[in-house]
């Protein structure tokens, strides 16, 4: 018999990692002799980590703060999405060589296909909330599924003109203060800044100047109903949380390590939703 596969979580800290929960959920599961486990690596520590992996140590893992964007260098390979994203954060070693991806990606579209079919059916616009590390998995998402126009809402309006200008000619960056206009337009507004985290809320987020039949998703999950889904269905409007994306991020990495897709099931949401903050 082979020897049990293993594969990891690295990030510093990581003892708040969902990640161990998720694919231990799924080894139980399918019944997989394997292992996933969180290891702290300090930033010094990652280039021997990484060795260690080449060398066939574990299959491989998921990498988070603070090692997302210094991981790269240190692939042996890195797909084309990931290199657009500018993140890594799913390794897989295999003949002695290191491949790197990210997987938020398929994570976000994973999460709305399954929440919100038909959620892409119009396409003029998207509307997205912040411009930071989190944004840019999603804004290639978008532009992948064909949205026609996508518009990125920064507090600091430069950096969201700087991301825009680096996407493409379809993207276009803005301050806050640029929703009321946009929104009439907008089929979806996702969040991806880290405001809703703890309860902290957007100030003047105008929600009626959406159409009626707009999606509002958020990718933070802590608390799972942020003030802008919670302002978005008094509105009664559609809105999806961002514990999916979490899980259906997890899927890709699974499958590569352990050669099993996994699904994303109700019994393992109310499992990880029953970690998190309410
Ligand atoms: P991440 O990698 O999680 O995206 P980040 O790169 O620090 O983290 O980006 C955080 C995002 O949240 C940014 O878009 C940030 O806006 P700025 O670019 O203006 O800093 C946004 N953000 C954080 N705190 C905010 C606040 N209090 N009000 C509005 N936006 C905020």
């Amino acid at each position: 018999m082979s020897a049990p596969v293993k594969a990891f979580v690295i990030g510093h800290p990581i003892a708040h990692s969902r990640s161990p929960l998720i694919h231990g959920t799924w080894l139980e599961t399918y019944g997989i002799a394997g292992s996933y486990e969180a290891i702290d690596v300090a930033p010094g520590a990652l280039p021997d980590f990484i060795v260690a992996l080449r060398a066939g140590a574990f299959a491989g893992g998921n990498v988070t703060i603070p090692h997302k964007e210094t991981v790269f260098a240190l692939c042996d390979e890195v797909d084309p999405l990931a290199r657009r994203i500018g993140a890594v954060n799913t390794l897989v070693s295999r003949q002695g060589k290191v491949r790197g991806t990210n997987t938020d990606y398929l994570g976000f579209l994973g999460n709305l296909d399954q929440e919100a079919p038909g959620w892409d059916g119009a396409r003029e616009l998207a509307i997205v909330l912040g411009a930071g590390g989190a944004a840019r998995a999603i804004l290639v998402a978008l532009a992948e599924r064909g949205f026609s126009r996508i518009a990125i809402l920064n507090r600091t309006a430069d950096k969201a003109r700087a991301l825009a200008d680096e996407m493409g000619p379809q993207f276009s960056g803005h301050a806050l203060s640029g929703f009321a206009d946009l929104a009439p337009r907008a089929s979806l507004l996702v969040n991806t800044s880290s405001i809703g985290m703890h309860g902290s809320r957007f100030e003047d987020l105008p929600l009626d100047a959406l159409p009626d039949t707009a999606l509002v998703t958020d990718i933070v999950y802590t608390p799972l109903q942020t003030p802008l889904l919670a302002e978005a269905r008094a509105r009664k409007l559609r809105t999806v949380d961002g514990l999916g994306m979490l899980l259906h991020q997890a899927v890709p990495g699974f499958e590569a390590w352990f050669g099993t897709r996994p699904e994303v099931t109700a019994q393992l949401r109310e499992r990880i939703e029953a970690t998190l903050e309410h």
